[in-house]
């Protein structure tokens, strides 16, 4: 199976720094200028260059291509990745609203081809782990999660963070983590939300609340902002002890209290880079013809992602 990346940025470095898999190949890479393709190609081995997108996905060698370009151009690519016949791997957050992600999905199953977004939450071996570990155990019901991500970005930086037209802002760009945490957890997605939003002057979602509940009563709570700085440790609740689980984005390991006091760590044991996991389940998942598990949470997130800007009144350019 051959690999191509489209849009030679600083996700796309880390991408080809951790392509190890037995299975596949890391064969082209295209970016909108070729000089900028042909060092990246040369920088990390990879035997093709092309200096447009349109260019490499007419190469009918390849199979399955890694978008890792600006929020706002998923779609515009996922599209001609899957009308050139390419299985997709895209970046998170996969697309800006449900309307797209139905129509993205829809040509995907037309083509019979594979779509999946490149989050780390679906890929690392803690997270299977530990729902294991809590099957085994007798923690009762889970009744809180408490879930922030909070990174200074400035306002004038050259990158997407805060351009609205590149469908920056906090909520697409690291929300999309802290809902996938709250949905791999919670027993069914929320069916009650409620919000505050901080929208910045420059059109993009600065800092927010949002408290989730679903119908078994499980409760949420997550924090956003690129305004100021929170510790990334999330706690999951169960009526008989709780985990904290640090750096969830790419845990390795959680540690879990119980009503007592004592301490228990589940810990992963996994020396692997979550890139490599990420790109050894999907080329697994096209060779083995399997099941496709994270769409339907890629979509229960950005339904969630729907409301949240239909409440704080957050529109963007492309809308
Ligand atoms: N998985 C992770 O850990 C992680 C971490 C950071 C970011 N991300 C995600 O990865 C994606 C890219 O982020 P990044 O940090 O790599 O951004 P970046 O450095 O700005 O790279 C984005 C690339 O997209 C291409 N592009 C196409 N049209 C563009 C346009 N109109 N404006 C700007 N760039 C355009 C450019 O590549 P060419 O010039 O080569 O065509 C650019 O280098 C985003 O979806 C982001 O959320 C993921």
């Amino acid at each position: 199976m051959k690999w191509a990346i489209l849009g030679a940025g600083n996700i796309a470095k880390d991408f080809a720094r951790y392509f190890k898999t037995e299975r596949a190949e890391l064969y082209a890479v295209a970016s909108r200028s070729l000089d900028k393709a042909t060092a990246f190609a040369e920088k990390h081995r990879i035997p093709v260059a092309y200096g447009s997108y349109e260019e490499m996905l007419a190469d009918e060698s390849i199979d399955a291509v890694y978008i890792a370009t600006p929020h706002s151009h998923h779609y515009e690519h996922i599209k001609l990745c899957l009308g050139a016949g390419k299985h997709v791997f895209s970046e998170k957050v996969m697309v800006t609203s449900r309307k797209q992600l139905d129509e993205v999905t829809q040509l995907a199953t037309e083509k019979n081809l594979y779509l999946a977004e490149a989050m780390t939450i679906f890929h690392v071996p803690l997270y299977p782990q530990l729902k294991q570990w809590i099957t085994n155990q007798d923690l009762g019901k889970l009744k809180y999660i408490h879930v922030p991500y909070a990174s200074v970005r400035h306002a004038d930086s050259p990158m997407y963070f805060y351009k609205p037209e590149l469908a920056g802002g906090a909520l697409f760009d690291i929300g999309t983590y802290a809902l996938t945490f709250a949905l791999t957890f919670l027993t069914s997605p929320p069916t009650n939300i409620l919000t505050f939003g901080d929208i910045h002057e420059a059109g993009v979602d600065e800092t927010s609340v949002i408290l989730l509940k679903n119908k078994e009563k499980e409760l949420a709570t997550v924090t956003l902002s690129f305004a100021t700085e929170l510790p990334q440790i999330a706690v999951v609740a169960y009526e008989k002890g709780y985990f904290e689980i640090a750096g969830y984005t790419r845990a390795k390991q959680a540690v879990f209290t119980d009503p007592n006091g004592n301490k228990t760590t589940i810990d992963a044991d996994d020396s692997e880079h979550a890139f490599t996991h990420e790109i050894n389940n999907f080329t697994n998942m096209v060779l083995d013809k399997a099941d496709n598990p994270t769409l339907e949470k890629t979509r229960q997130v950005i339904t969630i992602m729907d409301t949240l800007r239909e409440e704080w009144g957050l529109v963007y350019p492309f809308d």
